[in-house]
């Protein structure tokens, strides 16, 4: 029975993730950050059906975010309390991406992915992810809240972990919202930045730079890296973005971030690694993500050592940081 339970579990999983979606999209968590809420409360806040919402709201306690008093009226749990936007480490944000139907639609496709090898996302929507969300900002905008939630989660950890203080300046390629940049520079009052993505994202970046205070240390620059990066960084950082891309490309990603660099420049990548994951179960299915949506995939620490070397780099040194992901250090091969 408990065997059949668990398969139950692992095959309703779907619904547990779409339900946490809406939860997030409504604000549920946020909404009970001061205390419970009754649901017409809640329903009135959201604009939400209130026999929707309570079917919702009981579901949502069955998993354990809620908790219910029997009377309609529903508290955060622990669970629920650190599911708010703003608290600590929060997967709001992340949650309010991956039940985005187009998000979904791509992921209904992972068959096709797994039977061919190609990419859900060109096979349903008949381009890249980049360029869909080039022209969806509402979902851009979506994305790069996710992205800055994901990195807001591990900045303090990498920031503690290498030091970038060695750095004059950082260059963040691909560097989204620059959540990780501005934990840098305000962790590192001497080191200035480049943030460096695609010219939509880097113009939405500037209210998160100001707001943490860094902008006066900080450029952005829009732009693709199979084109160029920013010249004259001591460090590229790049977080998060190998793994959305298959080996030629990150070749290629690697080898324009090479030509940029000083000879004593450093290149910094910020990733899981599948040999060491501190979390195994997210990094698997992380790589089914890079997969099914960017085309790309998780790697071992020797698939980074081979990348890299194909670009002209030598992996110096694996740094973890105790989050899920760990700073590659490498150096222009001499
Ligand atoms: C998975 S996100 C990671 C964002 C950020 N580094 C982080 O960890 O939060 C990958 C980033 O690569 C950027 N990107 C994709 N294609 C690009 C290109 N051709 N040139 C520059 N940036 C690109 C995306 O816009 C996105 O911000």
């Amino acid at each position: 029975m408990e065997t059949s339970r668990e398969l139950h579990r692992l095959v309703t999983g779907y619904q547990v993730s779409q339900a946490v979606h809406v939860a997030a999209t409504l604000g549920l968590s946020d909404l009970l950050a001061d205390g419970p809420k009754s649901v017409a409360e809640l329903a009135d806040a959201t604009g939400a059906d209130a026999r929707s919402l309570t079917r919702l709201m009981y579901a949502m306690a069955a998993v354990g975010l809620y908790v219910g008093d029997g009377d309609e009226r529903f508290a955060n749990t622990e669970l629920g309390d650190a599911f708010r936007t703003d608290a600590p480490n929060s997967v709001a944000g992340w949650a309010r991406l991956v039940g985005r139907p187009y998000h979904w639609q791509t992921y209904a496709s992972l068959e096709h992915s797994i039977r061919t090898g190609e990419n859900a996302f060109a096979a349903v929507h008949g381009e890249s992810v980049w360029d869909y969300l080039a022209k969806h900002p509402a979902e851009q905008k979506v994305f790069d809240e996710a992205m800055t939630a994901l990195s807001q989660a591990v900045a303090d950890e990498v920031v503690n972990a290498y030091d970038f203080g060695q750095f004059g300046t950082v260059v963040d390629v691909g560097g989204g919202r620059g959540m990780l940049l501005a934990a840098v520079l305000s962790r590192y009052p001497s080191v200035n930045g480049v943030l460096f993505d695609r010219p939509d994202v880097v113009a939405g970046a500037h209210e998160l730079l100001s707001s943490i205070g860094v902008w006066q240390r900080c450029r952005g620059v829009g732009g693709s890296f199979f084109d160029s990066v920013p010249d004259g960084g001591d460090a590229y950082l790049l977080k998060a973005v190998i793994h959305d891309w298959p080996d030629a490309e990150s070749v290629e990603i690697l080898r324009t971030c090479r030509r940029s660099m000083p000879a004593h420049g450093r290149l910094l990548l910020v990733e899981q690694l599948l040999d060491e994951s501190p979390d195994p179960v997210r990094t698997a299915l992380s790589d089914l993500t890079m997969l099914v949506v960017a085309g790309g995939q998780e790697r071992t620490t020797d698939e980074y050592r081979s990348l890299l070397a194909a670009a002209g780099f030598d992996l110096i040194r694996t740094v973890p940081t105790g989050s899920d992901v760990f700073v590659l250090e490498a150096a222009p091969a001499q």
